[in-house]
């Protein structure tokens, strides 16, 4: 996959700029308006009963800020985070270590939770259910289960999958939140955030040019920010202005809209070799010399939410809107 400046995954060398820059509580995080109301009630309830926040499941795509929002679940309820990943976890002792060095209270961050191997996903349920743990110890004839008992603790899953989830534990979360992607005002102020941060100079009107750009998500508005700083600060006096941004924007090669060179490549494909579709999904990704499932998790739900693509049981279709923005004539069909 190439790397794309509108990729909504972070890449190395953000993951630690973005942990500087990431809101600490509820207050500071801009957008997800429901998510946020739902988890103030649920976190203060807790908090009055002295009790722990039941288990959240976060899901969505990817950039909405789920990492963002178990840090601040852990910050609100006043107790530390414990971060893994499904994939990081390979065998049931691993996750045992990681459940018995929790303290009381404690929450335990589970990224990309739908990538967890079952056998471990079934060690996890006794956990989450009754806090403790059931291990085999021995083999053969001699072995015998022993139940310990774990400190209580908050899970919060994320998960960008939240239908490749078995059912089992999808039940087992009590709070299940899903992330949408922002609104441009939301996207607005977030820039203007990251600016002050950054104690950066920028006016309104260049951070909602970034918002437009940015795919309704927060990682890349950020990371749009801070190239076209980087061209303020090299071509201007430092300070963003709209002629510079778009000028910047343009030279990213991220058009109105927030697409790039690959989804122009994608729809154009569609235009013009299958007559703007239905196509199936693996035809457009042989034509394209892409994975069927970068495709689907990457590329695909940006466009379907804009109304650029939808999907048929005969497979994709590009709407008028895509000849719109490219002014091109929707051919007879
Ligand atoms: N930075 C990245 N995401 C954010 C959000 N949702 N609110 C405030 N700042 C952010």
């Amino acid at each position: 996959m190439e790397e794309r400046i509108i990729s909504s995954e972070a890449n190395q060398s953000e993951i630690s700029l973005e942990q500087s820059l990431r809101p600490q509580n509820l207050k500071q995080y801009i957008g997800q308006t429901q998510v946020k109301e739902n988890l103030e009630v649920f976190i203060e309830a807790a908090r009055l009963r002295k009790e722990t926040l039941d288990h959240v499941l976060l899901y969505g795509p990817p950039g909405l800020g789920k990492t963002t929002l178990a840090v601040i679940i852990a910050n609100e309820m006043g107790v530390n985070i414990r971060t893994t990943s499904g994939p990081a976890i390979e065998r049931p002792g691993d996750l045992a270590a990681i459940l018995t060095a929790l303290e009381p209270g404690d929450v335990l961050f589970i990224d990309e939770i739908h990538r967890l191997p079952r056998s471990i996903e079934e060690v996890l349920y006794p956990a989450m259910e009754d806090f403790c743990l059931d291990i085999v110890i021995g083999k053969g004839p001699s072995a015998r289960s022993v139940r310990l008992d774990l400190p209580p603790f908050t899970l919060v899953g994320a998960t960008t999958r939240a239908g490749s989830l078995s059912a089992p534990l999808r039940d087992r979360f009590g709070v299940l939140s899903r992330l949408e992607y922002y609104k441009e005002d939301q996207l607005k102020n977030i820039v203007l955030r990251t600016a002050e941060l950054f104690q950066t100079d920028i006016d309104e009107q260049s951070a909602m040019e970034i918002a437009r750009r940015a795919r309704g998500t927060p990682r890349i508005a950020n990371r749009l920010l801070r190239r076209v700083r980087d061209f303020a600060q090299v071509k201007g006096n430092g300070t963003i202005h709209l002629t510079l941004a778009m000028e910047a924007l343009d030279l990213l090669q991220v058009d109105r809209l927030g697409l790039d060179h690959i989804d122009h490549k994608l729809l154009k494909g569609i235009i013009e070799k299958f007559r703007g579709g239905p196509v199936g999904l693996d035809t457009i990704a042989a034509s394209i010399g892409e994975e069927s499932e970068t495709i689907e998790d990457v590329y695909e739900p940006y466009l379907l939410q804009i109304g650029f693509l939808q999907r048929t049981p005969r497979g994709r279709v590009v709407t008028q809107a895509v000849y719109d923005h490219f002014g091109m004539e929707v051919p007879e069909k």
